[in-house]
């Protein structure tokens, strides 16, 4: 009944890692690029829920708008915009606050996560979810793209939705989130390969972030924790580390496990994380020189995004008119 459409929100973070990339973004490239209808939102409302820097929340919108297009998210194929230059979001988010529980929103782990980090919680930290099922369903997403740790903030947009449907007529697609099943794009810490790769992660070694330079990279990947097995195979359960690179190096070569590991064959684990770094930094290389591109000219990436946002708003608009008549505001 409803036209596929794609919605993904990424928060305006310093720096993206390779989990990201390999996760998140190149996957949302990938469905543009074979003609599914994406949106892409850089949700900075969301950022402010927790204590931040203003001058350095500004930097990194900029950074992660131009990023995303570094990394191939195409404003005349895709919708790319900054959440809080459309208002309505947060119109909407009033809206579906009133229909929601508070012992709903207080049981979703994130919420307890992040709550026990700050003395006083805010508001806006608990009603976050609201914000983003307001974000996925003002554009009618049908699929969202999420790791496994959002699916309960899936659940609640769902939940909003058929409740919405249900008290004032079909207006919103129950969403579907989108979870990559199994490990295959998983990334794993270089450090800790128990763990996913991740920004929260102390050690500043642990993650290859795309901006990286190419020594930094050398460095990181030569220092990743393996195990005392030196030769090349593929077995995440018991070689999480060596698997962990025979993945990653896959993934950016776009080869196949089988023929990474057939050309490993004669390597030995330094050997081969030096094979590993030397293809990462191939990869990456054009993404940098681009990120670096698109910042150098701040006033066409501006344009850019208020373009996505002009895009944006109008789908919003439509919604929140179909939304306020059905309500009698
Ligand atoms: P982080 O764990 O660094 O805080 P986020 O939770 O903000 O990252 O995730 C943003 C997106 O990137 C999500 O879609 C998530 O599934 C994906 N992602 C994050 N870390 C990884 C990883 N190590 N491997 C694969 N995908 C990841
Ligand atoms: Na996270």
């Amino acid at each position: 009944q409803w036209p596929r459409k794609i919605f993904s929100g990424i928060q305006p973070t310093g720096s993206v890692h390779l989990g990201n990339y390999l996760g998140a973004i190149r996957k949302w490239t990938q469905l543009q690029n074979s003609r599914d209808d994406v949106t892409v939102c850089i949700v900075d409302m969301h950022s402010i829920t927790m204590p931040h820097n203003p001058p350095v929340l500004r930097e990194n919108i900029f950074t992660m708008a131009a990023t995303l297009l570094a990394c191939g998210v195409d404003p005349a194929k895709s919708t790319l915009f900054v959440q809080s230059s459309v208002l309505e979001h947060c119109e909407f988010n009033w809206i579906l606050s009133s229909m929601t529980t508070t012992p709903r929103l207080a049981q979703l782990p994130q919420f307890k996560e992040k709550s026990r980090l700050v003395r006083d919680i805010p508001l806006g930290l608990y009603v976050y979810p609201v914000l983003q099922a307001a974000d996925i369903m003002l554009y009618k997403a049908t699929h969202v793209p999420v790791g496994a740790d959002q699916l309960q903030h899936i659940q609640l947009a769902q939940h909003l939705a058929r409740t919405f449907n249900g008290r004032y007529g079909e207006l919103f697609p129950v969403c579907h989130a989108m979870i990559e099943e199994g490990d295959a794009s998983r990334v794993l810490s270089l450090r800790d390969p128990s763990k996913k790769m991740s920004k929260s992660e102390a050690n500043p070694k642990a993650t290859i972030n795309l901006c990286d330079a190419p020594e930094l990279i050398m460095e990181k990947i030569k220092k990743a924790i393996t195990d005392f097995t030196s030769d090349i195979t593929y077995n995440p359960d018991s070689r999480p580390g060596v698997s962990n690179l025979v993945n990653i190096h896959a993934q950016v070569t776009g080869q196949t496990i089988q023929s990474v590991l057939d050309e490993a064959k004669t390597l030995d684990t330094a050997k081969y994380k030096e094979r590993v770094a030397d293809a990462v930094i191939e990869h990456l290389r054009p993404i940098r020189e681009r990120v670096q591109e698109q910042l150098s000219n701040k006033n066409e990436l501006i344009y850019m995004l208020e373009m996505g946002a002009e895009k944006a708003r109008s789908q919003a608009q439509q919604t929140m008119r179909d939304v306020k008549q059905r309500l009698g505001l």
